[in-house]
């Protein structure tokens, strides 16, 4: 293969300054086939990455086995999430990946090196990005939810995550039956500043996005004992 480092586009530059995340509720029944879905993540893994650590890896759901996990997503729900649920409730719970044709579930791993955590969890990121725009360009609507399973330790330890995973994304593919509307998006003048010298002040966002006053959230992921304290 030959490698593309600049390429005209103007087709990926629309699909960019349009794309839209796809709702579970607004997608079909078809998952792309199992060639699709290598293409789907050999695109993913081409997500740069500081020293070569490749510090992610993928679960793929999908046929049958979006109901067999059914019976985890019950047991993390009683453990984590409330012990008296009803029936009804956990059986709602346990329908989770049978709302959408598949679902790729990208783990951050920490690895061991010298490239920071925090460098390490971005790619992560990045990786889901890239995952979501190789699934929409092969025709798939994406969604990328974490939702409260991705935290739960039952959860976790079900599929054998460890202290240095924590999961990135569960990005969730199919057909789609009906377009999405537009939502509202930041206003980009409110998140760039052009540096002319040290006077500067960087404009730092509209205090509209995030919720002012309620303080900060929670840290939310799993970190492995030993970190250094700082790069
Ligand atoms: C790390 C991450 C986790 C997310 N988890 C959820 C989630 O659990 N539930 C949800 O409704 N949206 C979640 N989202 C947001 C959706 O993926 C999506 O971005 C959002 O609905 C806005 O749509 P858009 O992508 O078309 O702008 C998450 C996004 C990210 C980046």
């Amino acid at each position: 293969m030959t490698v593309k480092a600049a390429q005209k586009s103007p087709e990926l530059i629309d699909f960019l300054l349009a794309r839209r995340s796809v709702s579970l509720k607004l997608m079909g029944d078809q998952r792309p086939t199992d060639d699709q879905i290598n293409t789907i993540l050999s695109a993913a893994i081409r997500s740069p990455d500081h020293g070569k650590m490749a510090p992610w890896y993928f679960i793929t759901i999908k046929d049958d086995a979006r109901k067999t996990i059914g019976d985890v997503l019950k047991r993390a729900y009683t453990a984590d999430q409330d012990p008296h649920a009803e029936p009804a409730k956990l059986e709602l719970e346990s329908e989770r990946f049978l709302r959408a044709p598949m679902a790729i579930i990208v783990v951050s791993r920490i690895r061991e090196g010298k490239n920071p955590v925090w460098e390490q969890i971005l790619s992560a990121g990045a990786v889901c990005t890239h995952l979501s725009l190789a699934a929409h360009a092969l025709g798939f609507g994406v969604n990328w939810l974490t939702e409260w399973y991705s935290y739960s330790p039952t959860f976790r330890a079900a599929l054998g995550l460890d202290a240095r995973d924590n999961i990135a994304g569960v990005l969730y593919i199919g057909n789609v039956v009906e377009m999405p509307e537009e939502r509202e998006r930041p206003t980009l003048s409110h998140l760039t500043t052009d540096w002319t010298g040290t006077g500067t002040r960087p404009s730092k966002g509209d205090a509209h996005y995030g919720m002012a006053g309620k303080g900060l959230p929670s840290l939310g992921m799993v970190l492995p004992d030993g970190l250094a304290d700082d790069a």
